[in-house]
């Protein structure tokens, strides 16, 4: 079985490391400001290395390490994911671009077309992250104010009309967020293979649009019983319209060669940490983040009080933004970690780490080679330093 292993670049900006305050030093994402690393001010003036510089120096890194691609989130905070994998593909030779977008603030015509030129111009290395967006501040950003399970018909419908254009085959449609005319991708474009859809979303609604267009349910880390029970809930959904989705999870992670220096790093990091951080981000309606951040409890004696099981830590967003659980530990740890979640039905990781860059270097060298170590007796193991993953 093939486990697909993404790697997460940060679009947002890229802190130094979890043991420094939330400062983004790595590019200038949020703006130049004294002791970044890049831009640096050089003989008086910026020298002129970008934000896109450093997600090529991540995205070429993570390639080199072993990652089959890049997930490129979609926020009001970041660049544009479609103009970042165009970008990013001459810089690389098989990574994948695994682009986030909320249906709906395209045309699915467009989208088509956007797709499949991507796809030709790549050799098909484009993925979908489908997000069908978590009310709030965020959502009005984009003035769309569409109620949440309305979202989830919009993207279903989005979809519908994606795949209808695709293979060129003049396409009429007439529903309740599009319509179109007779339309078909040109001969030169249309046929590319489809991308893999990714699609995420906690809610009824979400698991119910999944059953119809989920290549992969994607979810973030929750304890590993209540992921269980949530692709149970997916599967048995889509089963029941004959489709079989698989799964992915999208995991933070600090690993170093002992399990003493991984919770370390945390414990300098959560000196700085934002309660309040955590709060800000859960505005909106997302039965996905509501989840999660229901386990972090209202008093917390220390960072330990947030390892809901070994390894697997759910306070993440209170030293930095995004959601709140990750695998702590040792190499080894981590990669057994990963190694019961493939035993659980996951089939497709995104990792991410900060900084980006060289984490991406470390899990690439350090974890991955462990996956499926755990699963060998002790003699094969020893005779096995570095299985196939
Ligand atoms: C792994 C993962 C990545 C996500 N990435 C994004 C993103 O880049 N941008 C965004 O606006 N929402 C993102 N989301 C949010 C979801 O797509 C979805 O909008 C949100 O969870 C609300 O859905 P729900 O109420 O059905 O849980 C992500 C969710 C998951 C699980």
């Amino acid at each position: 079985m093939t486990i697909d292993i993404y790697w997460r670049i940060g679009m947002e900006g890229d802190h130094a490391s979890l043991r420094t305050p939330r400062r983004y030093n790595r590019g200038h994402a949020n703006g130049y400001a004294p002791g970044n690393i890049a831009p640096a001010i050089r003989a008086g003036a910026l020298d002129g290395y970008g934000y896109i510089d450093h997600m090529a120096a991540v995205a070429k890194a993570s390639e080199s390490a072993g990652f089959l691609g890049g997930l490129l989130p979609s926020f009001p905070v970041t660049d544009d994911p479609w103009a970042v994998a165009a970008a990013l593909a001459g810089e690389t030779t098989t990574y994948r671009f695994m682009v986030a977008f909320q249906p709906g603030f395209l045309h699915p015509v467009q989208a088509a077309r956007m797709s499949a030129s991507l796809q030709r111009a790549t050799g098909g290395r484009l993925v979908y992250n489908i997000i069908s967006g978590g009310g709030g501040p965020a959502q009005l950003w984009w003035g769309d104010k569409v109620a949440h399970d309305d979202r989830y018909a919009r993207t279903s419908e989005f979809l519908d009309v994606l795949r209808g254009v695709w293979d060129g085959e003049p396409y009429d449609h007439e529903g309740r967020f599009f319509r179109t005319e007779g339309a078909a991708l040109a001969p030169g474009i249309a046929g590319q293979p489809f991308p893999e859809v990714y699609f995420s979303g906690s809610s009824a609604a979400a698991v119910h649009a999944a059953g119809r267009h989920a290549d992969y349910y994607l979810s973030w880390l929750e304890p590993f019983a209540d992921l269980r029970a949530k692709f149970d809930g997916v599967r048995a959904n889509a089963g029941s319209i004959g489709r079989t989705p698989k799964f992915a999870v999208r995991i933070d992670v600090v690993a170093r060669h002992t399990e003493e220096a991984a919770w370390a790093e945390i414990e300098k990091g959560w000196a700085f940490v934002d309660r309040g951080a955590a709060e800000r981000a859960a505005k909106g309606d997302s039965v996905g983040a509501a989840r999660i951040q229901g386990w972090v409890p209202e008093t917390i004696t220390g960072y330990r009080d947030l390892e809901v099981q070994p390894n697997v830590w759910c306070g993440f967003s209170l030293i930095r933004g995004g959601p709140a659980f990750g695998l702590v530990g040792s190499y080894e740890q981590v990669a057994q970690r990963l190694d019961e979640l493939i035993d659980l039905g996951v089939d497709a990781f995104i990792l991410a780490g900060n900084p980006h860059l060289e984490e991406a270097y470390r899990v690439g060298e350090e974890v991955l080679p462990l996956l499926g170590r755990s699963r060998l007796t002790a003699s094969a193991a020893a005779a096995s330093p570095s299985p196939a993953r």
